[in-house]
């Protein structure tokens, strides 16, 4: 099969299949994944958090994601891989595009940048320069310290409402792919109806057009503790190719994300 595409992506939300996706860091989970036939590896800042061990994502550098994206690049050979931009380096639309770039050039074939409608002029020049674009809205980590913890979003209906108008200024601006991160499922689900662009969940419960999880946390090795909406997927497999097999598996039958992982 040949390498997965925007196009490809963008054909999976028309037809309803669902997409799954995992944060990779190195050579060696990348190639794992890819075999799997997970559809799009992202190289996460949440590596300051998992591999780093800091207690936030805001010590990630450009240099750091691009050093693990060419590990990841290296072997990854259908998944689409996402570099995030990190925090403080798409400040300025001249920022994201020589950020951006040094990403591309590392293997990246897509960026992720965290916020709203402030974000369009970055994502419109990015686009233009040939960059494609992952927003990602609700619960951004880059934005901790504005939020005074990691907590679920969009709960308040003026908070919901913010959230859907970005989402739509973001995919006018020109993103081809959104990450929603711990939001309802009810506003998941209102934000996924109103793009036509796909919508990628991360405690965002079923409804979103795919699923995504940081890799430490679907095998339970994350130190410190397992978010309430991640689950680990080697403890019904004992074997790391079967656990992503499950999870793939599980998101597509929509048993994952239950309740159980999911904010109301
Ligand atoms: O950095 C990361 O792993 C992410 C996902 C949680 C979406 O941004
Ligand atoms: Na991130």
């Amino acid at each position: 099969m040949a390498k997965v595409s925007v196009s490809r992506l963008a054909k999976m939300k028309q037809e309803q299949e669902k997409i799954t996706c995992i944060t990779a860091y190195d050579a060696s989970f990348a190639a794992i994944f890819d075999q799997a036939g997970i559809q799009v590896l992202l190289v996460g800042d949440s590596l300051g958090m998992v591999l780093q061990g800091h207690d936030s994502t805001l010590p990630v550098t450009v240099e750091h994601i691009a050093y693990h994206t060419a590990a990841v690049a290296s072997t990854a050979e259908k998944s689409l891989i996402i570099a995030d931009l990190p925090f403080m380096s798409y400040a300025t639309p001249e920022q994201a595009y020589s950020n951006a770039a040094t990403l591309m050039r590392a293997g990246a074939n897509m960026v992720k940048l965290e916020g709203g409608d402030w974000l369009n002029e970055s994502v419109i020049g990015l686009v233009q320069r040939g960059i494609p674009v992952c927003g990602h809205l609700g619960l951004t980590p880059q934005s901790v310290n504005v939020f005074g913890g990691y907590k679920v979003q969009g709960r308040a209906e003026e908070h919901a409402n913010k959230l859907v108008e970005d989402a739509l200024a973001l995919q006018e601006a020109g993103i081809q792919l959104l990450v929603l991160e711990c939001v309802p499922v009810a506003l998941a689900e209102r934000v996924t109806k109103a793009l036509h662009i796909p919508v990628i969940g991360i405690g965002a419960g079923t409804e979103t057009d795919g699923q995504i999880l940081v890799m430490h946390d679907a095998f339970g090795i994350s130190a410190g503790f397992c978010p309430k909406f991640s689950k680990n997927f080697l403890v019904e497999t004992g074997d790391i190719r079967r656990a992503v097999e499950l999870y793939k598996e599980q998101v597509e039958s929509k048993i994952f994300p239950g309740a159980e992982h999911s904010f109301y």
